[in-house]
């Protein structure tokens, strides 16, 4: 298959009416964070058991379209000896890998990050499409307050998602470009917005500087929201009209999909949030969740790392996913 219809037939897999991606990719650390509001101590086996559990949920593949791994789990296998990423292919869901290495703060700006992992990355894929992953992300984010981001700081994260997306393309691997506005702070919805623009319009310049064809790619953006600590807590419709309005003004038809992140939003908001957006405004790509904490939270709550409770944690799992599937229809009956 050639590049280009390898990156189609990947894109049409995953950009599939009624269904979302879910985002099982936390790095060591944030993995350890949210074993340890369950008690459980993050093993590698641990971390095995967990993913195996989600992704060999009897019927998720019929509401959830790819899978995004972390490294290590690429490498992993069920009980049964079956890899992770070949058990989620059979249910039908595309495994995909993160593929940036962190953030660190951003030299000469102090306050803002900047996402690393570019060297090497063209030889890293190969390896990660050895295993079967089909597409990839990067995540950037942005502090925000008065000042944040710096202009520096929305060029810099627009460069290297930029080249990140490139390079995806050249090796036939779907990238998803994930610049994350981040909910902590007092920031007020309106702020949030004017950052979220700023951001997306510099994030279309660089792919446009970097040839990135905007057929072959995802957006995993924020929903335009307020800060965590602000006073007003903005209605549904508010999120919606603004996040709406924030991606007309930025990102081009041409786009196959935009698929939120949650962003700590609890995942009754997440989901009440996404249906509001898809029953909004003037809407040209399709628009769904691609979700971690906002699919995970309940299950691993019922999970807690007892084998016991693996039915009832996919049960829980299930339900996220199918009422989210509804949300991306704006179908979401609350
Ligand atoms: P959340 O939905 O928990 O924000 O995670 C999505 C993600 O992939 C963050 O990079």
């Amino acid at each position: 298959m050639s590049a280009q219809n390898e990156l189609q037939a990947t894109v049409d897999a995953l950009a599939q009416a009624g269904k979302g991606l879910l985002a099982a990719d936390e790095s060591g650390p944030t993995i350890a964070k949210r074993f340890k509001t369950i008690g459980v101590e993050s093993t590698e086996e641990n971390r095995r058991a967990w993913r195996t559990l989600l992704l060999s949920t009897p019927g998720l593949g019929e509401f959830i379209s790819g899978v995004i791994l972390y490294e290590e789990t690429l490498g992993q296998q069920a009980d049964d000896g079956e890899p992770l990423p070949q058990l989620a292919a059979h249910q039908g869901i595309v495994p995909g890998i993160k593929v940036d290495t962190g953030k660190i703060p951003l030299a000469h700006a102090s306050g803002d990050e900047i996402t690393q992992g570019l060297d090497g990355l063209a030889k890293r894929l190969e390896g990660y499409k050895a295993q079967g992953a089909r597409f990839a992300k990067w995540r950037a984010v942005y502090n925000v307050s008065d000042t944040l981001p710096s202009r520096l700081a929305i060029e810099a994260n627009a460069e290297s998602l930029a080249r990140y997306a490139a390079i995806c393309q050249e090796a036939g691997v779907v990238p998803i470009v994930e610049p994350e506005v981040l909910m902590d702070g007092d920031h007020s919805l309106t702020r949030c917005a004017v950052v979220t623009e700023a951001v997306l319009h510099e994030v279309f310049h660089a792919l446009n500087r970097h040839a990135v064809v905007l057929e072959h790619m995802l957006l995993k953006p924020s929903m335009v929201i307020a800060g965590k600590g602000h006073a007003l807590h903005a209605s549904v419709e508010q999120v919606a009209a603004h996040t709406v309005a924030v991606l007309g003004r930025t990102v081009p038809p041409a786009v196959a999909g935009i698929f939120f992140l949650s962003g700590g939003q609890t995942p009754e908001e997440a989901t009440a949030n996404l249906d509001a957006i898809n029953r909004t405004g003037r809407r040209p790509w399709p628009l769904s969740f691609s979700y971690g904490r906002a699919l995970q939270e309940s299950p691993l709550d019922t999970w807690c790392g007892q084998p016991q409770n693996v039915r009832e944690a996919q049960l829980a799992l299930l339900k996220r996913a199918r009422l989210n599937a509804a949300a991306s229809l704006g179908c979401y009956d609350a």
